[in-house]
């Protein structure tokens, strides 16, 4: 048995949900292994980094955040694990550069930590090895951020090669969760009063269960019926893989939320197509008009990329017309950002950054009119909120998201953390809404 006797550990995390996700189950492998958690790295004796490639800017970060740590170290000592996509992708240029690294540990490697770290400085230095099978570790011990909304990760890797991501890259090929251990961390955490579960992957529409095949559909409709989950998210689908099945199954369900996260990247087919998504813009669209008959309520959320090699002026409009057809409750935009090693890098990077910057900025002034408008829709309707969590500033306002994933802010007198309430808006912005109680059920 490992024993850490207490050493500190602080854990920073960059990057997407499935790195919040993995860094819980971090912390809690090394709890369950005599560790204390610090709040900062200043009180650490063990600093881990837990990284994100996505974007040149989420790599930039992290080395700047390791030039903080570098001067830490000199102090104290501090021993540096590197973790996630960039310790995958990087460990070559790490290890020549940043001397300051004691470990890197790609994504497929973290059960092997507690043993590292009760060795200290010793070998080896670097664990990147992919392995082929899921492989499941005890997540009795995941230590999570909430105490109401849980992230459980159904399957890692992406075999889709999007043109312009690094991710097959650092996270490898698919690799499955089974079923059975699915669905019992979901029966686990209903048992621990979490409310909200949020399946997480790369791809969840390509999941398939190794033991009996079962598809993402029935891993949805067998969790729609544990009992004390009350909200079912998932993320991400792919539009490429998300079919009709999938829909009726969302629209049958009494628990998964009338809300999706379907990434678009852009509203040009021809950009579609050299970005190799492998859909339309009429096929996306079709899939949005199929949702919507069934659900004529459910919010959507969207990435968008501009500035994709190649994009002219009418391939972006047609990004902006998409929007404004579609009318999104939320969308995450980026400027495109060349990934040495993916297909686009080939391509040449011919839309100026002014270009780029002009682009994005269009988007999220459209997209903030969209909201503005759909929010004030909501203005006078009261609405079922599950409770988050409560202001820093102000104790007695509270913060909960709507089913639609709509963030809602409002005054209690009582503790609703992990609550469903209900709440009548009375006003708003581009981003939340506010309200006023009107209900504990
Ligand atoms: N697996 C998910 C998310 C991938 S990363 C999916 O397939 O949708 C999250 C988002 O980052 C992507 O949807 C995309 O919009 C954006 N992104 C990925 N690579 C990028 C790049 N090289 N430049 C700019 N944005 C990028
Ligand atoms: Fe990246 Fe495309 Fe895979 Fe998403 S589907 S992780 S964008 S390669
Ligand atoms: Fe970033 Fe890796 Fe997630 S590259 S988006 S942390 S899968």
């Amino acid at each position: 048995m490992t024993d850490l006797n207490g050493l500190a550990v602080y854990i920073e995390t960059f990057g997407c949900q499935m790195n919040e996700n993995d860094s819980e189950r971090i912390a809690g492998l090394l709890a369950a292994a005599g560790a204390r958690l610090a709040d900062r790295p200043e009180e650490s004796q063990v600093t881990i980094v837990n990284t994100c490639a996505v974007r040149a800017k989420s790599e930039e970060k992290l080395f700047s955040y390791l030039g903080r740590l570098r001067s830490l170290k000199k102090k104290t000592g501090l021993v540096v694990v590197l973790a996630g996509c960039v310790a995958q992708l990087r460990r070559d240029k790490i290890l020549d550069r940043n001397p300051d690294v004691d470990f890197i540990l790609g994504p497929d490697n973290y059960h092997r930590l507690p043993e590292l770290l009760e060795r200290r400085l010793g070998q080896p230095r670097v664990l990147t090895a992919w392995s082929k099978e899921w492989r499941e570790d005890d997540r009795r011990h995941c230590l999570r951020r909430s105490p109401v909304s849980a992230f459980v990760t159904v399957m890692e890797g992406c075999d889709n090669f999007c043109a312009y991501c690094i991710v097959p890259f650092t996270r490898g090929r698919e690799k499955f969760r089974p079923l059975r251990a699915v669905l019992d961390e979901v029966r686990t955490l209903a048992g621990e009063g979490y409310k909200e579960i949020q399946f997480l992957g790369q791809n969840v529409n390509s999941y398939r269960d190794p033991a009996t095949g079962a598809v993402f559909r029935d891993l949805l409709t067998a969790a729609d019926e544990i009992e004390g989950i009350e909200w079912i998210r998932f993320i991400t689908s792919h539009p490429k893989n998300f079919n009709d099945d999938m829909a009726e199954a969302m629209a049958r369900s009494s628990h998964v939320c009338r809300q999706i996260h379907l990434p678009l990247q852009s509203g040009s087919s021809a950009v579609l197509e050299r970005m190799k998504r492998g859909y339309s813009r009429e096929s996306y669209l079709e899939k949005i008009r199929g949702l919507r008959s069934l659900m004529p309520e459910i919010c959507l959320s969207t990435d968008i990329i501009v500035g994709f090699p190649g994009e002219t002026e009418s391939e972006f409009s047609e990004t902006l017309a998409a929007l404004r057809d579609i009318r999104y409750a939320n969308i995450f935009s980026f400027r495109y950002s060349p990934r040495p090693g993916t297909s686009a890098a080939k391509l040449t990077d011919d839309v100026p950054f002014e270009v780029k910057r002009r682009r994005l900025m269009e988007v999220q002034q459209t997209q903030k009119a969209i909201q503005t408008g759909i929010h004030e829709g909501f203005i006078g309707r009261t609405i079922r909120v599950l409770c988050q969590g409560k202001s820093k500033k102000d104790g007695r306002v509270y913060s909960g998201r709507s089913e639609g994933y709509q963030v809602v802010n409002f005054r209690s007198e009582t503790d609703v953390i992990g609550r469903f309430v209900q709440v009548r808006i009375t006003s708003s912005g581009p981003y939340s809404l506010r309200g006023e109680l009107s209900g504990i059920p």
